[in-house]
């Protein structure tokens, strides 16, 4: 028998535990901050294997990626394939459409060009070419990786370029940006190569822009097509090699994108953008890849690494990832790398608990997984891990045009942003913490709550109950380790 008192200390133990919250209070600011262009990802190296599988999967992983009901990405970066000579990985190997110089064979990488069509047709408005390699023919070491890009060739490079991205415009593929060089700090020897890879050394990076650029310009797409360089590894090689190369070509450059590889410090990051602020005012910095690292939803672990972990505290390091470079660093412009992956590390068929649990084997490099061995396995199961969830927050409701609307307060995170439009807001709030929170918003102008979409450990992007207001202020609660979209309309109810 349980006497009136303990009865009433389970009570008050009960109500301690489930409802141990936290406040944060913000306001969103009525001044913009920036202009958002984009979300994306990478289309390498997974259509020289997803091509393979029935229409109705590649249907489905269209969709998944390039439809609102799925990502919503409004960029995908399409590999502009070197024919892999000395990949020894045939997946990493995708093929090219050069022949020789003027000569080209456009039948070449169907599989790359069936998902650019897929992201064309689905509407995705930006469409980015890049390159690992140039053509065999014309790289140091007659190969597509191990090499370097050789002085003097930079027209015929560049033409090369030119020409395939003015025959996939003519066939209505619209591609808009193009880099020409892909991590150029790196050749990815020894061969036989893991990847496609071809150094460009910092003082050679002039003539790459100045042969692309000169070739878009014959064919009267300079200002059409925008040259992004020159997706440096890491941020600490973008500072230390931009005085090299890029002030006589600033003119010629759309934007400066880099990878972080070197998974910055919020300080390192600040030092990178504020150097090329001061010293490039014209031009935006935006991050064009990033993938693997472990660690958990704070930030803390993170750092290059292999590993695969699918699981919510990973899924929301990246988030945090994303919200570092939107928020911290104010960039308009984020792709992840690889949006589909084989590096489960483990076999999905033999273990039903492959996909969903962490294993030392794998790679977090996608956000969307399938088998390895789906040409013996015959299993053309598309594996949607959370990362995937937790992206589409960023794919759904940053979209190109909207800006962000900075929020202050002495206890604002850097996790949280607000993303407005004529007539919307969209806040974006990750709590990272063991503990449920409530952050508590006002807004410079009337709002109505129109909806709210959560991910967690037991949420993929599910509808929960939209802001309320009780008093003056609005309150967006924030349950454990999750990433929720509060959706306001901008009217009074
Ligand atoms: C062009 O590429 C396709 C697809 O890989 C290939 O089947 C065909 O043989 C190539 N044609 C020439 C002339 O190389
Ligand atoms: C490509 O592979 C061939 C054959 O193994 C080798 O002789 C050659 O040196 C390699 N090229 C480069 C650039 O590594
Ligand atoms: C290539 O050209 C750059 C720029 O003129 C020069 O600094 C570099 O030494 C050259 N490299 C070689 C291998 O000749
Ligand atoms: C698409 O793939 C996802 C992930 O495997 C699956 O949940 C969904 O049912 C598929 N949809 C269709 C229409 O096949
Ligand atoms: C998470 O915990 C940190 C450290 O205690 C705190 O500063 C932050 O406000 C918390 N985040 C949320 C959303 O409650």
């Amino acid at each position: 028998m349980v006497s009136q008192l303990s009865r009433r200390l389970c009570a008050i133990a009960s109500v301690f535990v489930l409802a141990p919250s936290t406040a944060v209070a913000a306001a969103v600011s009525a001044t913009p901050a920036q202009t958002f262009l984009g979300v994306g990802g990478s289309g390498v190296w997974w259509p020289h294997d997803l091509f393979n599988f029935p229409e109705s999967v590649r249907q489905n992983l269209s969709s998944l990626l390039f439809s609102q009901a799925g990502l919503g990405l409004s960029n995908y970066r399409y590999n502009i394939g070197g024919g892999g000579v000395n990949v020894s990985n045939p997946v990493r190997a995708p093929e090219t459409f050069y022949v020789s110089a003027g000569v080209y064979n456009w039948s070449a990488d169907p599989q790359g060009i069936y998902f650019l069509k897929q992201a064309s047709a689905h509407g995705v408005p930006s469409l980015t070419a890049f390159v690992n390699s140039a053509p065999a023919a014309l790289t140091s070491g007659h190969a597509s990786c191990n090499g370097a890009f050789v002085n003097g060739t930079g027209l015929a490079y560049g033409t090369y370029i030119a020409d395939v991205i003015s025959h996939w415009r003519a066939a209505g593929l619209m591609i808009n940006f193009i880099s020409p060089m892909n991590e150029p700090d790196n050749n990815f020897g020894p061969s036989p190569c893991g990847q496609e890879g071809m150094m460009v050394s910092a003082n050679q990076r002039a003539e790459v822009i100045n042969g692309v650029y000169s070739a878009l310009q014959a064919k009267g797409l300079q200002n059409t097509v925008g040259i992004l360089a020159d997706e440096s590894s890491s941020l600490s090689l973008a500072t230390n090699e931009a005085a090299t190369w890029l002030p006589s070509v600033i003119d010629k450059v759309a934007a400066l994108v880099h990878h972080t590889y070197d998974f910055p410090s919020d300080a390192s990051y600040l030092a990178y953008v504020n150097s090329m602020k001061t010293r490039f005012p014209s031009k935006a910095t935006w991050m064009s890849e990033i993938c693997c690292s472990l660690g958990s939803a704070n930030g803390a672990g993170r750092g290059w690494s292999g590993g695969y972990d699918p699981t919510i505290g990973n899924a929301l390091m990246f988030a945090g990832l994303v919200f570092q470079s939107f928020v911290l660093a104010g960039e308009p412009h984020y792709d992840f790398w690889t949006l589909v992956s084989n590096q489960l590390g483990c076999s999905p068929l033999t273990s039903s608990t492959c996909a969903t649990t962490p294993n030392a084997n794998g790679w977090t490099d996608g956000m969307i997984y399938y088998d390895s061995s789906y040409s013996t396995t015959k299993n053309y199961n598309l594996y949607v891990t959370k990362h995937f969830w937790t992206y589409k927050h960023f794919g759904n409701f940053v979209k190109p045009g909207s800006q962000r609307r900075p929020l202050t307060g002495s206890d604002v995170q850097q996790y949280m942003m607000a993303v407005s439009t004529p007539t919307t807001y969209s806040v974006l709030a990750m709590n990272p913490n063991s503990t449920a929170s409530t952050l508590s918003l006002t807004f410079p102008d009337a709002v109505c709550a129109t909806g709210a979409f959560r991910t967690s450990a037991g949420e993929d992007f599910a509808a929960v109950a939209v802001a309320t207001r009780p008093a003056g202020a609005w309150l967006l609660p924030l349950a454990a380790m999750s990433l929720t979209t509060f959706t306001f309309d901008r009217r009074a109810c």
